[in-house]
């Protein structure tokens, strides 16, 4: 596997190099990337990675410090999943001045994560253009375990005509349900015992609507309150519609469940598609 930092070095790589299919990643690496990896794999000729863990996505008080950083285990796992070129750069070589021009997304970055984390769809969208601007890709894959990010970067691709292919990954769970995350690794054993809740009650709304229970609020309501009763601090439990992610309105339109919520001082999220 090739190793780039520079944008200059990594568009020499990828001269001549065929179908491209690229997948960002912000690095510690777990089965669900490398499940993203091969989907890559799949969809073209040579794979792209990168790691570049994203100060422009996180707020003030989150966790870019402390976000773990885990280069060379990284490398190997890549390596091992046949990915072709690393692109790593550092942030001089990224961002060599501040990102003063962003993308800015529409009204859908306000909703759900976004009103939790104010500007953290702008950075991703931001950093997501730099990167398809580097690596110029003809394919994308993004797991659906980030369900808002995901349709945030197809809007964008679709709206701004850019000429990539999004694919969507599905998301890659423990044997107890819980999503893979970078994040899980924050959890101390009794709270990585709990996590799995979360998995579960989406699961319940979604028998429950499949049953024919038609109120999605109150659904929601019920599964706050099991999370608020086991500890937890939710920030949302939402039914929505998947094509925009807003409130369902058509009886027929295709729905996905999503949450984010805290054990301790870790936020999960995850969604299952209905
Ligand atoms: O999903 C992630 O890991 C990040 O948000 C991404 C897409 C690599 C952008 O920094």
């Amino acid at each position: 596997m090739q190793i780039h930092s520079s944008i200059a070095d990594l568009r020499a790589a990828l001269k001549n190099r065929g179908h491209v299919v690229f997948v960002p990643t912000m690095g510690n690496l777990h089965a669900g990337h490398i499940s993203l990896m091969e989907q890559a794999r799949a969809h073209g000729d040579t794979v792209v990675a990168s790691i570049f863990v994203n100060r422009l996505q996180f707020g003030p008080n989150e966790d870019f410090d402390k976000y773990p950083r885990t280069f060379q285990a990284d490398c190997d796992k890549l390596s091992a999943a046949g990915v072709d070129v690393l692109f790593a750069p550092t942030e001089a070589d990224l961002y060599p001045e501040p990102q003063e021009y962003v993308v800015e997304p529409p009204a859908i970055q306000n909703i759900l994560d976004g009103e939790f984390r104010p500007g953290h769809f702008r950075g991703v969208a931001t950093v997501v253009l730099k990167l398809f601007n580097c690596v110029q890709p003809q394919a994308a894959v993004f797991g659906k375990k980030d369900y808002q990010q995901l349709m945030v970067i197809r809007n964008m691709t679709r709206q701004l005509a850019l000429p990539i292919d999004i694919i969507g990954g599905e998301t890659v769970r423990a044997d107890d349900g819980l999503a893979l995350s970078s994040r899980n690794g924050y959890l101390s054993p009794a709270e990585r015992a709990e996590a799995p809740r979360l998995y579960h009650l989406l699961n319940e709304i979604r028998d429950a609507f499949r049953a024919g229970e038609g109120d999605t609020v109150k659904l929601e309501k019920a599964a706050i309150s099991a999370l608020d009763a086991a500890g937890w601090k939710t920030d949302y439990v939402a039914v929505r519609q998947q094509s925009n992610l807003a409130a369902p309105t058509d009886a027929k339109a295709p729905l996905v469940v999503l949450a984010a919520s805290r054990l301790g001082t870790t936020r999960l999220i995850d969604n299952i598609e209905i």
